[in-house]
């Protein structure tokens, strides 16, 4: 449930009608409901209730500083995966004991800002990075708290680029190669094992997955105990999906239980990496149409967002409902909705069935709080847009929008030219 609903035939968000926002602030906008974003994280929250656990919200699907304090708020932690992850939930006021850090790649400085900043655990992913992280430890005289990602080979049945717990994904230590990294960094005086973690990928629709990963998890959990290495914090990595469209993904609550199930009797201390789940039907990208088009083979609504603001469908051809902002045409008419950057490959939808619009009209782009903004850019030299948060019957502007000063921010030209 989301507090985006029509009024009057007007869309809100919460109590405030989502013209007057863009009135106020232009377009296009990201518009977040406090509301919508509280509901989902304490709906996971009491999911798990029963058990220890730790809600790390992922924060590559919304990184906005707003957003990470309502969560810090409730006792949230944070799934990062860069040093800039780290500094903006430290800024928002997440606690750093409640911070994993995922991530293929961490570079030295992250790693030594994450040592320092004194996160709860590092997700190592190779035996090159547990190497490093020793070394960096035993150089700031401090013992870096780590799980091993383990990549559990199993099909989360998700779109292939955001599929993360296959065998051939490079995520993660394959089962077999993760019991002999426990064993090396059981020897290693500057690390300090704690957990096992996994992610199997995002936006998945069905509990069997999960299931399956955490079977083969605890059986690499008994041979650890064989060789004498507990584990206190299991972090199965983030991954529910929601609707988009017509996918019905399970209730926290079913998916809890799934993994509580499978999870049988244990005294860890769970950790969830949500991201989509909770900020992805919280948020929508509201956009202006600029120009109406008949082509020769098909109609176009040209809108004023592209594919530099909301990536996703042109990325995963992925789907984002459209609906107007105000409601008041029977009239449908099958087009494409695109945006002003010079790609084809920039669309919301093709040949999607909408109510009929001119230029004016405003459109929301449904389902947009998760890995819309944090994956916005500026290509074509486009400011990013703002993002705004309602609380009720307020808005507050979140991230104003980037002015084209903005644009060349750190950019010089050298003398010799
Ligand atoms: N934990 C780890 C280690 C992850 O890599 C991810 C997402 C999450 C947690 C959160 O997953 P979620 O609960 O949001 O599914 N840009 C893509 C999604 C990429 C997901 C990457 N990893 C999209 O727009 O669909």
């Amino acid at each position: 449930m989301h507090h985006f609903q029509y009024r009057d035939n007007h869309l809100f968000c919460e109590g405030v009608p989502v013209s007057e926002i863009a009135e106020n602030v232009g377009t296009p906008f990201y518009l977040y409901s406090h509301a919508t974003l509280r509901r989902h994280f304490i709906a996971f929250q009491k999911a798990f209730e029963g058990v220890p656990h730790l809600i790390c919200f992922s924060a590559k699907s919304n990184s906005n500083l707003a957003v990470l304090r309502l969560f810090a708020g409730l006792g949230g932690g944070l799934d990062i995966v860069s040093g800039g992850e780290l500094f903006r939930g430290t800024q928002a006021g997440i606690r750093p004991e409640r911070i994993v850090y995922s991530g293929v790649g961490k570079r030295v400085d992250e790693i030594d800002y994450a040592i320092q900043t004194g996160i709860l655990m590092f997700n190592v992913e190779s035996f090159q990075e547990l190497d490093l992280i020793n070394g960096c430890g035993a150089r700031l005289k401090k013992k870096a708290r780590i799980a091993l990602r383990v990549n559990p080979d199993v099909d989360p049945r998700t779109h292939p680029y955001i599929s993360t717990g296959l065998k051939k994904n490079k995520f993660g230590l394959g089962m077999e190669s993760a019991a002999e990294a426990y064993k090396a960094a059981t020897g290693l005086s500057n690390v300090e094992v704690i957990g096992i973690s996994c992610h199997i990928g995002s936006q998945v629709t069905e509990v069997a997955p999960f299931v399956s990963a955490l079977h083969r998890i605890r059986e690499l959990i008994t041979v650890l105990e064989a060789l004498g290495i507990s584990i206190s914090y299991l972090d199965i990595g983030g991954g529910l999906g929601i609707t988009y469209d017509q996918e019905s993904p399970p209730h926290p609550n079913e998916y809890a239980k799934a993994i509580l199930d499978a999870l049988g009797d244990s005294s860890f201390t769970l950790i969830l990496e949500p991201g989509r789940v909770i900020a992805g039907n919280a948020g929508i990208l509201v956009s202006k149409v600029l120009y109406t088009k008949e082509g020769e083979d098909r109609d176009f609504v040209i809108v004023d967002a592209a594919m530099n603001d909301l990536v996703r469908p042109s990325l995963y051809n992925a789907y984002h409902a459209i609906k107007p902002v105000v409601r008041d045409q029977k009239e449908t008419i099958s087009v494409d909705v695109v945006g002003p950057v010079c790609e084809t490959a920039d669309f919301f939808a093709r040949n999607r069935d909408i109510p009929r619009v001119e230029a004016g009209d405003l459109l929301a782009f449904m389902s947009a709080g998760a890995y819309g903004f944090t994956m916005s850019s500026n290509y074509n030299s486009r400011p990013r847009v703002p993002e705004v948060m309602v609380h009720q019957d307020q808005f507050h502007v979140v991230r104003r929008r980037e002015s084209y000063e903005d644009l060349i921010k750190g950019e010089s030209i050298p003398p010799f030219l």
